[in-house]
């Protein structure tokens, strides 16, 4: 990647972004949070610094969901996809949200986007509140002003989610265009950056090309410049690596890791891949049937999970520092139909836990250990001492 266009993108950055270069104290929050990471933050940002200030201790919370319930109106009936969910993402930090297909991981996404396939589905209770401002309360033009500017999504299918009839350059154009009120000259340059700054090599022919022409880890790649070019301090990265290859899958998490440091952008990766959850999350929500069931730190989560869906998932992953014959253990049974959820715990058929108390009560979100370690399980203090460390 040039090294030019990435610190020109960013002095812009810093100029521009009322998160990363508005206020003094902004732009102290920003150092804070790039020097604890170990980064150097480039010159315009040089001010005010903060010493021993981590990022943890200085920076507050984004984006906060609170008892989010989105649901489908179906034949079958009423789909809880998002059943009562709470969760919060700090400013630059990575958030996970994992879980098997079908537990509501894209639906609580598009609910922050407010995207949920209408008529059909509706968000029929709860609160999301980003920088502190209810989105679920905005009209439909500053709803429009938050996607794309304040918060960018990378949709987790790319082919479907670019206009196959419009070129590379006029979809990055238009958005910087319309939000930041870029000239039609400034926005092509800008998007030509854009384009560099993702790794792709000679932008100035890529603009003039169309979605079919580009690899699927080049579209990849497009769509994180998409969901970066108007200075979001926020991206819904939603299985942004399935369809690739995995020489690719690194490349691109690597890239976007990398550019959520440079750039202080908090980021939500949806993903079913534990590994990468354990190597480029911070915090982890593990989420099962609609509902969150356990959240930790990813080294809490890997090493003392107090949910047996979480254990369930880890054993489920091939180890590289286990013996081939080493057998993987899966989850037997299926996720529960989210149209004619049990009474008591969604988990209790495939838990080898349960016990008669799970199939009549829902078990709680409730703090297991220090560090907002919380569980959703009846039996988390008895995980404690059977299940062993997965490492
Ligand atoms: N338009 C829709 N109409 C009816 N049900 C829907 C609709 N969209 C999603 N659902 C249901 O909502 C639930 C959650 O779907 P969601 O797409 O969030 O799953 P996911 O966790 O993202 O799965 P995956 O890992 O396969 O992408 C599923 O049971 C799904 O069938
Ligand atoms: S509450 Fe009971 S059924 Fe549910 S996960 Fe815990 S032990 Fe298993
Ligand atoms: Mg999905």
């Amino acid at each position: 990647m040039p090294a030019l266009a990435v610190a020109r993108f960013e002095r812009r950055l810093c100029r521009r972004n009322p998160v990363l270069g508005g206020g003094r104290k902004e732009r102290a929050v920003r150092r804070a949070t790039t020097v604890g990471r170990g980064a150097k933050p480039p010159a315009e940002c040089d001010e005010v610094p903060l010493r021993g200030a981590t990022l943890r201790g200085v920076v507050g919370t984004l984006l906060e969901v609170r008892n989010l319930q989105t649901h489908f109106a179906t034949r079958g009936g009423v789909v809880r996809a998002v059943d009562g969910v709470s969760w919060d993402v700090r400013e630059g930090e990575t958030v996970a949200l994992v879980g098997e297909s079908g537990c509501g991981k894209s639906v609580s996404a598009l609910s922050i986007m407010r995207l949920v396939a209408a008529p059909a589905g509706r968000i029929v209770g709860g609160q999301i509140l980003f920088k502190g401002r209810d989105l679920l309360r905005l009209g439909e033009e500053e709803m429009r002003r938050v996607r794309g500017r304040e918060i960018g999504m990378v949709f987790q299918e790319p082919m479907t989610s670019l206009n196959p009839v419009l070129n590379i350059g006029r979809q990055l154009t238009e958005g910087l265009e319309i939000h930041l009120k870029l000239s039609p000259a400034d926005a092509r340059r800008r998007a030509e950056e854009l384009l560099a700054m993702v790794g792709i090599s000679d932008p100035g022919r890529r603009l003039r090309q169309y979605p079919h022409q580009f690899s699927g880890g080049m579209r990849q790649r497009m769509m994180i410049a998409m969901a970066l070019a108007c200075n979001p301090s926020l991206v819904l990265a939603d299985e942004p690596t399935t369809a690739l290859d995995v020489t690719i899958q690194a490349q691109i998490l690597e890239l976007m890791k990398d550019l959520s440091r440079r750039l202080g952008v908090a980021m939500l990766i949806i993903t079913h891949n534990l590994g990468v959850v354990a190597r480029y999350a911070d915090r982890v929500n593990v989420m099962y049937a609609g509902r969150i069931v356990e959240r930790a730190t990813a080294r809490e989560v890997y090493g003392r999970p107090r949910h047996p869906y979480t254990l369930g998932l880890l054993r489920s992953v091939p180890r590289l520092d286990e013996p081939r014959r080493a057998r993987l253990t899966p989850i037997e049974g299926q996720p529960p139909d989210l149209t004619r959820l049990p009474p008591g715990c969604a988990f209790a058929p495939r838990c080898a836990f349960c016990v008669e108390r799970c199939t009549r009560e829902a078990p709680p979100l409730a703090e297991v250990d220090a560090g907002g370690h919380v569980s959703a399980c009846w039996e988390a203090a008895r995980l404690e001492r059977v299940g062993e460390p997965v490492r």
